[in-house]
């Protein structure tokens, strides 16, 4: 099987790639490296750079390669960046997402797993979120990846698209050839290695009144070989079922001390806290409900601990 990659070159699209080409499928990644890296991309993959709105690109990649799915990872994740720029996050996200529908039409490609995100449900009113929660996101970003995900629901049912959507939490951790870089980074466990290793003075808690046990926000944080595990079944999956949605989490959460603890614990070293006030928007407990996933796909979390998580990421730094 050969499956077209877009995003391949980022830190989750990359570790797809691995694991794809471990399995022996053959791959074909699109980026435009606007934000990944090209040593991400494994050597045996095929890599093109450009965009993946570019119509006449995609028609060349689908004329040249029999591509059984399309997995879509590419796509501007900075929620603060998407409120000044707007314009930017919808063209990317959504505008380019649709021009790649319409070329997998013209060329025959049915198939397309899309990554989307824990942000579509805004502020949710309860926890765990499941896949029917109520889809209100509060950003440019959050709206940007909603809008394709219901394009993508409409092409489905007006073109027989076959799709499954996957709304990651906090993706994190590390495998032997990939770690987490992204530039600018806003994760919390990039940005608190940076912290102990002095790259930056400290690290800000916002908030530590949050009804929580001990007041910081809680998230859910899935191992990235967990995420990609999902990928891999998903592609069997829609063999027989076309239309499908999952939330991908562990189900249950760590608040920001504890990962901050956990932290400690694994590098042996103390790490500089500011605590700030609240960030507006920051709902106090983000956590996935997986069970869908887990009753369909067959699918669980080998790494759910947050200290194997952390252990993988730190070693990855160390390398
Ligand atoms: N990292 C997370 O915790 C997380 C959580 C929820 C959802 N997601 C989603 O997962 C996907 C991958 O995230 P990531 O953390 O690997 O980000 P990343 O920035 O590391 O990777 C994204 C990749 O896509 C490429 N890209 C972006 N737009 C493109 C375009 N129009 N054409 C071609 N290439 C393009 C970038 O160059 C980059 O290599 C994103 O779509 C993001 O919205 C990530």
């Amino acid at each position: 099987m050969k499956h077209l990659v877009i995003g391949g070159a980022g830190y989750i699209g990359g570790v797809c790639v691995e694991k794809l080409i471990e399995r022996g499928d053959a791959v074909v990644v699109l980026d435009h490296l606007g934000t990944g890296h090209r040593e991400n991309v494994h050597p045996n993959a095929i890599f093109i750079q450009g965009e993946k709105g570019d119509s006449k690109l995609l028609d060349k990649i689908f004329s040249e390669h029999k591509i059984d799915t399309v997995l879509d990872f590419a796509g501007l994740i900075q929620v603060g960046e998407s409120v000044k720029k707007p314009s930017k996050y919808f063209q990317n996200n959504f505008c380019q997402g649709v021009s790649l529908l319409d070329s997998m039409r013209r060329n025959g490609v049915d198939k397309i797993i899309f990554s989307s995100t824990a942000a579509v449900f805004g502020n949710p009113k309860t926890v765990p979120i499941t896949e029917e929660a109520d889809k209100s996101p509060i950003n440019p970003y959050g709206e940007s990846k909603y809008f394709f995900e219901l394009a993508i629901k409409r092409y489905a049912e007006a073109y027989d698209l076959k799709y499954t959507i996957f709304r990651y939490f906090n993706a994190c951790g590390a495998t032997i050839m990939s770690k987490e870089q992204h530039i600018n980074e806003s994760h919390l466990i990039p940005l608190i290695f940076q912290a102990v290793k002095g790259e930056r003075a400290n690290i800000a808690v916002f908030g530590t009144d949050y009804e929580t046990t001990d007041g910081t926000c809680i998230r859910d944080y899935v191992h990235i070989e967990d995420l990609i595990s999902a990928h891999l079944a998903a592609i069997k999956y829609m063999e027989k079922s076309f239309r499908n949605e999952f939330n991908l989490g562990n189900g249950s959460g760590y608040s920001v001390k504890e990962v901050i603890n956990a932290v400690e614990k694994i590098t042996g070293k103390k790490v500089p806290v500011v605590f700030a006030d609240r960030r507006e928007g920051d709902p106090a407990r983000l956590i996935a409900s997986s069970e869908k996933a887990k009753k369909e796909l067959g699918w669980s979390p080998k790494y759910p601990k947050i200290e194997q998580i952390i252990e993988s990421a730190w070693s990855a730094e160390l390398r």
